[in-house]
C-alpha cells in the first residue's frame, strides 16, 4: 500500500526514483509523484493516476524547458499512492510540501491523529492544500525546524556533516514522529540539506539499500534491486538518516541502534516480465519451480523438518495445546487448508481467523497457544496487529512469509519462508501455492515436535510433497481448454464455486481471484451448504465451478459432491467440474470437465487451484482488464 523510494548518491535522482517507482507501482497506482533536491531548489512533480501520467508530465515543456530535465540533482524521492485520506487527485498526490516549499514528505500508512494536528497547524497560520493526513507532517517539520528559540536545532545544524552531530532534519523528524499516532513510513527531503534523506517507520515497511556511493530507502527491495542487493532492516519506531556513504539509525527516543544487514537472494530479472505480457501469467507459470524452492532442504539429515528461524525450544512446541491461524485474503485461504492438515496430523484444535477480526474479539490465548501468521508481504497491518496482540498475551507466533526483512517475521518466534521470489501481480498466485506447501510443512513439524508422527512417517509425507512440483507442471500443461472456457464466459454476470474439505478453501480462492481480476460477482461455498440457501442463486446458464474431492480419499465425500453437481445441474447450472484423472463418476454431470492429476487428499489444493487462477486471469483479459493492477487494490495492505 503506497510505494516509497528515497535516494542519495551520484546518479540522477530522477532516473533512479522513476525506475524504483516502476517496480513499486504494484503497491498502489492512484497517483505518483517525485521530488528532487539540486542546485539550491526542491522540485516536485506529481500526478493523479498511474505512473505513466507522471512520466507524461515529466516529458512536457514548461517555460520552454522539459519538466524532467529541470529536475537535476542526485538526491530525491518518489511515491506511488493507494489513496486513504482524500481522493486520487493531483493535489492529494505525494510528495507534500510545507508552506515554504523547502520540505517535502512522502508517506505510507495512516496518521490517525491528523485531524487534531491539522487544526493546530491551521491555528498557527499554516496553509494546507490537500485532504491528506500526510501533509501535516511537512508542516510539523516546518514548525520544528523554524521554531523560534530552537537553539538546539541550530546548534545541531552547525554540526551537519560532522561525525558526532545529529542532523537537524533527523532531529526534527524524530520530534514530529513522537507526535504522530497510527502507522507510517515517512521519507523526508529538505531543499537546504541536499546530502541527506531521512526516513522513519512505525508499523509500516522501510528497508535500506546500501550501494557503492549511494543509499536507498524503500518500501521493499524491489525498488533498488537493480542497483544493489545489500539491504538493511530497520526496526519499529526507528529513524534512518541516509547519506551517500551509509546510514545512521536512531530510535524515536534518540538512542543509536543498529540495522540488521542481509543479502537479497534474487536479482532484478526476477522482478521483470520475462517475455510474458503480464506478471500474473509469468507468476502462474513459475509455480512448479516456486513450489520446489519452498520445499527444498526442509528435511534435515536426522529426518526433522527444518524451519528458517526458530527462537523456541522443542519443549515450547511440545507444550502447545491450541493453534490459531491468522491471515487475510488469499493467505487466509491457505490457512483454511492448513487447518485440515494440522488437526489431522497433530490432533491439536486449530482455528483459522481473518486477522482483521482476531484481536478485536479478545481471543483466549496463553503461552501454550501457537499463532501461525501467514503473509506474503510480511507487512499486512491487520496480520501484524494480530501478531502483536498474540505476543502481548504471551502466545508463541510462527510466521509463514515470503519477504525476508519484513516486519511480521521479525515480530515472530519462528519463521518459515516460502521462497517464492517477488510477486508483482497484485493477485496472489505463486505465493498461495508456496503458503499451502509451507502450511503442510508446519503441520508436519508440529506433529513431529509433539511426537505424533515419527521421522520416517514425516519423511514419507515430504517425499510425496516433493513430487508435487511435477504434478503442478503437468496441470499447467493441460489448462488450454480452461482458457477457451473462460473466454466463452466473459459475459457472465455471476460465477459460483463449490468445494468440500480442502476443496472448500480452493473454491473461496477461485471466487476471490475472479472478483479481484474480472470485477464479477463470484462466491465460494462449501458444497454441502448449498441447499441451505445459496442454491437459490442458481438459474438457467449460471456457471458453477465444482472442485471435486478424490474418490480415493473419503469416497462418501466424493459421492456427496457428485450429488451436489447433479442438484445444481437440475436447476439449469452450467457445470464446470474439476476432478482427478480417472474419476469417471463425474463425467455424466459435467458440462465442462477439467482434469487434474491424482494427489494425496491434503495436497490436492496445490493442483486444483491452478485451473481457477488461469480461469480468472483469462476471463479478466477477455474483458479487457489489467490483471496485474486491478482497480482499487494494492499488493501490500499496510493500513487497517
Ligand atoms: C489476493 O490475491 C490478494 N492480493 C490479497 O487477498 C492478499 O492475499 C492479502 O491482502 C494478504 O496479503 P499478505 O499475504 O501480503 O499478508
Amino acid at each position: 500500500m503506497c510505494g516509497i523510494i528515497g535516494y542519495v548518491g551520484e546518479q540522477s535522482a530522477l532516473d533512479v526514483t522513476l525506475g524504483g517507482l516502476r517496480r513499486l507501482e504494484y503497491r498502489g497506482y492512484d497517483s505518483a509523484g517525485i521530488a528532487v533536491v539540486g542546485a539550491g531548489a526542491l522540485r516536485v512533480v506529481r500526478r493523479a493516476g498511474k505512473l505513466s501520467n507522471l512520466e507524461k508530465a515529466l516529458a512536457e515543456t514548461d517555460d520552454g524547458a522539459v519538466v524532467g530535465e529541470a529536475m537535476a540533482g542526485t538526491t530525491g524521492m518518489g511515491h506511488t499512492r493507494w489513496a486513504t485520506h482524500g481522493g486520487p487527485t493531483d493535489t492529494n498526490a505525494h510528495p507534500h510540501t510545507d508552506c515554504t516549499g523547502a520540505i517535502a514528505v512522502i508517506h505510507n500508512g495512516v496518521i490517525e491523529n491528523f485531524t487534531a494536528l491539522r487544526s493546530e497547524l491551521f491555528g498557527a497560520g499554516h496553509e494546507l492544500a490537500s485532504e491528506t493526513d500526510t501533509e501535516v507532517v511537512a508542516h510539523l517539520l516546518e514548525a520544528e525546524l523554524g521554531r523560534p528559540g530552537a537553539g538546539e536545532l541550530a546548534a545541531l545544524a552547525a554540526a551537519e556533516g560532522g561525525d558526532g552531530g545529529r542532523h537537524p532534519l533527523t532531529e526534527a523528524v524524530r520530534r514530529v514522529c513522537q507526535r504522530l499516532s497510527g502507522s507510517f513510513t515517512l521519507v523526508v527531503l529538505h531543499r537546504d540539506f541536499p546530502d541527506v534523506v531521512v526516513g522513519a517507520r512505525r508499523n509500516s515497511p522501510l528497508v535500506v539499500g546500501l550501494g557503492a556511493g549511494e543509499t536507498f530507502l524503500a518500501s521493499d527491495v524491489a525498488a533498488f534491486i537493480a542497483h544493489t542487493r545489500q539491504a538493511l532492516e530497520i526496526g519499529q519506531d526507528q529513524i534512518v538518516e541516509a547519506r551517500r556513504d551509509g546510514v545512521r539509525i536512531i530510535d524515536f527516543a534518540g538512542e543509536p541502534v543498529e540495522g540488521r544487514p542481509y543479502h537479497v537472494d534474487w536479482d532484478a530479472s526476477a522482478a521483470e516480465k520475462g517475455g510474458y505480457p503480464y506478471f500474473m501469467l509469468k507468476e502462474i507459470s513459475e509455480q512448479p519451480a516456486v513450489l520446489a524452492d519452498t520445499l527444498r532442504g526442509r528435511l534435515s539429515s536426522d529426518g526433522a523438518i527444518v524451519l528458517d528461524e526458530e527462537r523456541l525450544s522443542g519443549e515450547d512446541f511440545r507444550d502447545i495445546d491450541k493453534v490459531f491461524i491468522v491471515a487475510c485474503g488469499t493467505a487466509y485461504h491457505a490457512g483454511l487448508i492448513a487447518k485440515y492438515a494440522i488437526e489431522h496430523w497433530t490432533r491439536l484444535p486449530c482455528e483459522v481467523e481473518m486477522a482483521s477480526e482476531f484481536r478485536y474479539r479478545d481471543p483466549v490465548l496463553d503461552r501454550s497457544t501457537l499463532v501461525v501468521a501467514i503473509s506474503q508481504s510480511g507487512e499486512t497491518l491487520d496480520t501484524l496487529m494480530a501478531v502483536k496482540h498474540a505476543r502481548e498475551q504471551k502466545a508463541r507466533v510462527l510466521a509463514i512469509c515470503n519477504t525476508n526483512g519484513s516486519t511480521i517475521p521479525r515480530e515472530s518466534d519462528a519463521v518459515l519462508y516460502t521462497r517464492c521470489g517477488p510477486e508483482v501481480g497484485v493477485a496472489a498466485t505463486k505465493t498461495f501455492l508456496g503458503q499451502v506447501a509451507a502450511c503442510l510443512l508446519v503441520g508436519l513439524f508440529l506433529a513431529q515436535a509433539r511426537g505424533i508422527l515419527y521421522g520416517d512417517e514425516v519423511g514419507a509425507y515430504v517425499e510425496k510433497l516433493q513430487r508435487m512440483p511435477d504434478l503442478v507442471a503437468r496441470t499447467l500443461g493441460t489448462v488450454g481448454p480452461v482458457r477457451e472456457l473462460a473466454r466463452s464466459l466473459a459475459g457472465a454476470r455471476t460465477v459460483l464455486f463449490l468445494g468440500r474439505h480442502v476443496g472448500y478453501p480452493v473454491a473461496l480462492e477461485g471466487a476471490l481471484k475472479l472478483k479481484e481480476l474480472a470485477y464479477m460477482h463470484a462466491e465460494g461455498f462449501p458444497a454441502g451448504e448449498l441447499k441451505h440457501g445459496p442454491i437459490a442463486l442458481v438459474e438457467q446458464g449460471v456457471p458453477v465451478v465444482v472442485v471435486v474431492p478424490s474418490p480415493r480419499g473419503r469416497a462418501v465425500l466424493h459421492d456427496k459432491v457428485v450429488s451436489n453437481i447433479q442438484e445444481v445441474r437440475a436447476r439449469g447450472a452450467r457445470t464446470i467440474v474439476i476432478a482427478e484423472e480417472g474419476d469417471h463418476l463425474v463425467e455424466p454431470f459435467a458440462d465442462h470437465l477439467i482434469r487434474v492429476p491424482a494427489t494425496p487428499s491434503l495436497f490436492a489444493p496445490l493442483v486444483t487451484t491452478i485451473p481457477l487462477q488461469v480461469f480468472a486471469c483469462e476471463l479478466a483479459l477477455a474483458r479487457g482488464l489489467d490483471v496485474d493492477q486491478p482497480r482499487n487494490l494494492a499488493k501490500s495492505v499496510t493500513v487497517e
